[in-house]
């Protein structure tokens, strides 16, 4: 079973290796590689900032949890939120990714969105969701296309990545 809860401070570390491997850093807007320093400024500017809800997100041995394990039942695998949230107009930006290479393409995906939509929408009342992906992104554009996303356009020539200007392709998703 797959869960979100907040990012805490603990997993900062976790989060520096994730996102400073090819195909996270490949794929998400930050092109630096970060230090600590960093994730510890993301992390405080998080709790300040009602604009943004990150989340962890954990695979959950659901035998394990059942029987009080507190140790070893929740294997982290990624972190996704919603970013630039405007409350006045209701919308919001997608950020995920799954981290461990091996934990992708096997359908955890769509099963991540559809609980950040349920926190979106229901829990947050967020009326509109947007989302990019980069050129070249075959996963997360088919992604977004089975989660019902609807693609807007694509801006051309919009990012630079792997040595290359790439087009940036615009999705969104009302409630
Ligand atoms: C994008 C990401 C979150 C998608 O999650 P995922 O669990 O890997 O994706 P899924 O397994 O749910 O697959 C999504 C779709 O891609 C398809 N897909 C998966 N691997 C594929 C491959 N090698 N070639 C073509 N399609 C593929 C799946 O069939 C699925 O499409 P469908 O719903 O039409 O069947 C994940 O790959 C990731 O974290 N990537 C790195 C960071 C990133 O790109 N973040 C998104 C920035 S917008």
């Amino acid at each position: 079973m797959i869960t979100l809860r907040p990012v805490e401070r603990e997993d900062l570390k976790q989060l520096q290796l994730w996102r400073n491997s090819p195909e996270v850093r490949e794929n998400v807007n930050e092109f630096r590689y970060l230090n600590m320093e960093d994730q510890a400024d993301w992390f405080d500017w998080l709790t300040r900032n009602n604009s943004v809800q990150m989340f962890l997100i954990e695979l959950v041995d659901e035998n394990a949890r059942d029987n009080f394990k507190m140790e070893g039942y929740a294997k982290p695998i990624g972190c996704c939120g919603v970013t630039k949230i405007d409350w006045t107009k209701r919308l919001g930006e997608v950020s995920i990714y799954i981290g461990p290479d091996d934990y992708r393409g096997k359908g955890f995906g769509k099963i991540i969105m559809n609980l950040l939509e349920h926190w979106a929408f229901n829990d947050a009342g967020l009326h509109k969701l947007v989302a990019y992906s980069w050129e070249g992104n075959i996963k997360a554009h088919a992604m977004f296309l089975t989660c019902n996303y609807r693609e807007v356009g694509v801006y051309k020539s919009h990012t630079w990545r792997n040595g290359g200007w790439a087009d940036v392709h615009i999705f969104e998703k009302v409630f």
